[in-house]
């Protein structure tokens, strides 16, 4: 190996060490030792390595990720964990060398859980940032929107958590040829919700409170109705609120009043909190259920205890890749990983692998790529249908004496 060769080898080493290092950081104590650092990352290795790999990272650039997620607004813990589980996942492909040998760059925008800032989201990283790639949103309501502008301008959208069914699919039913997500959809979810109060519970009279002008709300609310009355229950009441509400006392009075064996609140932690506390106040005993949207570090399970939520993982399943992401992610951030934080490591990784296989930066290739990979995630092995939804499991969780503790896990 010349000297020259040595030198500019060493050069791109440096260079692509130090955009590593201004890669955006999570705001939690970041890892202090890398999960996948003892597999020894191209970067480390001696200049003298005789296929010097660095060398064609350089020359290939970077791969640019968005990450779009709700960081401020009604639901912040889902944007935080959002960011969180995607960059660990980019910071680990990264340290194994990228991409098609580029490092991946990712650019996080505050979306906030709402259709027009994710829309604006979605186009300035595309049209300013030049971003062919976006895992997001979170929030069904503000990831359906962004998915009309990904299949339009050709951009491949995964979103690790949207579960509302419309996000992959056209108003004419087709499959949006660009457009993924990373969980199981909410006729599957609402339908878990059902089966387990029927047969589980016993309940026989839901009633059922849900948000009008929330696509998943609304969504999983219509499941769970379908469901339970095709199960043989009865739906005893039905009240609808805004997001914007939060004096619940008159349509908590119609629960009292129906006396229901479950009331189906399917809606996120923030709303979930002001109900159940008004609920305990006006002496409802009756347990709540409801959907992934109360799974929040800050849901407050004083107010929830005894409730039940489906929801795409639990940190107490013992598979060794759930105990070993676990253990990583508490080592970069000092928590434990709810869903959130899972699937939006998993969409990456997915993301990623799709981009691998299809073997060029080429979104039109990496959609091809992305509806024929079959990938073993934290949260399940993930293959797409052709609505581009994963099928898998649920679990069902139970908010008891201040814990989230595991109760079933439900295969579609
Ligand atoms: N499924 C919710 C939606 O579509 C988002 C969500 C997923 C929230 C997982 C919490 C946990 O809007």
């Amino acid at each position: 190996m010349t000297k020259k060769f040595l030198l500019i080898t060493t050069l791109i080493i440096v260079a692509s060490l130090v955009l590593s290092a201004c890669a955006p950081k999570p705001t939690a104590a970041p890892a202090t030792e890398a999960p996948a650092a003892t597999e020894a990352p191209a970067a480390t290795e001696a200049p003298a390595a005789t296929e010097a790999p660095a060398a064609t990272e350089a020359a290939a650039g970077t791969l640019k990720i968005a990450i779009l997620a709700p960081l401020s607004g009604s639901v912040p813990t889902f944007g935080v964990s959002t960011r969180d589980g995607a960059l660990l996942a980019i910071k680990e492909w990264n340290e194994k060398g990228g991409v098609l040998g580029m490092q991946i760059e990712p650019i996080v925008e505050d979306s906030q859980c709402e259709a027009d800032p994710a829309v604006n989201a979605a186009n300035k990283v595309i049209d300013q940032d030049g971003v062919k790639y976006i895992v997001g949103e979170v929030c069904s309501k503000a990831s359906i929107p962004v998915s009309e502008i990904a299949e339009q301008k050709h951009v491949v959208q995964i979103s690790p958590t949207s579960t509302n069914a419309q996000l992959t699919l056209n108003p004419d039913g087709s499959t949006k040829q660009y457009v993924f997500r990373a969980c199981f959809i909410d006729p599957f979810q609402g339908t878990v919700g059902a089966k387990f109060a029927l047969d589980n519970l016993k309940a026989t009279k839901a009633f059922i409170l849900f948000d009008q002008g929330n696509d998943y709300v609304r969504g999983l609310a219509e499941a769970f109705e379908k469901a339970f009355t095709d199960g043989g229950g009865q739906v005893v009441g039905k009240e609808t609120y805004t997001s914007q509400d939060t004096d619940f006392s008159a349509i908590l009075a119609k629960v009292a009043e129906a006396q229901p064996d479950i009331v189906y609140l399917p809606d996120y932690y923030n709303i979930v909190n002001l109900v159940t506390a008004q609920a305990k106040e006006k002496g409802i005993t009756a347990p709540f259920m409801g959907g992934d949207g109360w799974d929040s570090a800050d849901l407050d399970k004083t107010a929830a205890d005894g409730g039940y939520y489906t929801n795409h993982y639990s940190p107490d399943d013992t598979r060794p890749i759930v105990q070993d992401w676990v253990k990583n992610y508490q080592a970069a951030y000092g928590s434990v990983p709810d869903a959130l934080a899972t699937l939006a490591y998993d969409a990456t990784n997915l993301l990623l692998a799709a981009i691998q296989a299809a073997g060029v930066n080429d979104p039109e290739k990496v959609k091809d790529a992305l509806a024929a990979i079959k990938w073993d995630g934290v949260s399940g092995t993930i293959t797409f249908d052709q609505f581009h939804n994963p099928i898998k499991s649920a679990v069902i969780l139970q908010v008891k004496d201040g814990k989230i503790v595991y109760v079933t896990t439900v295969a579609p």
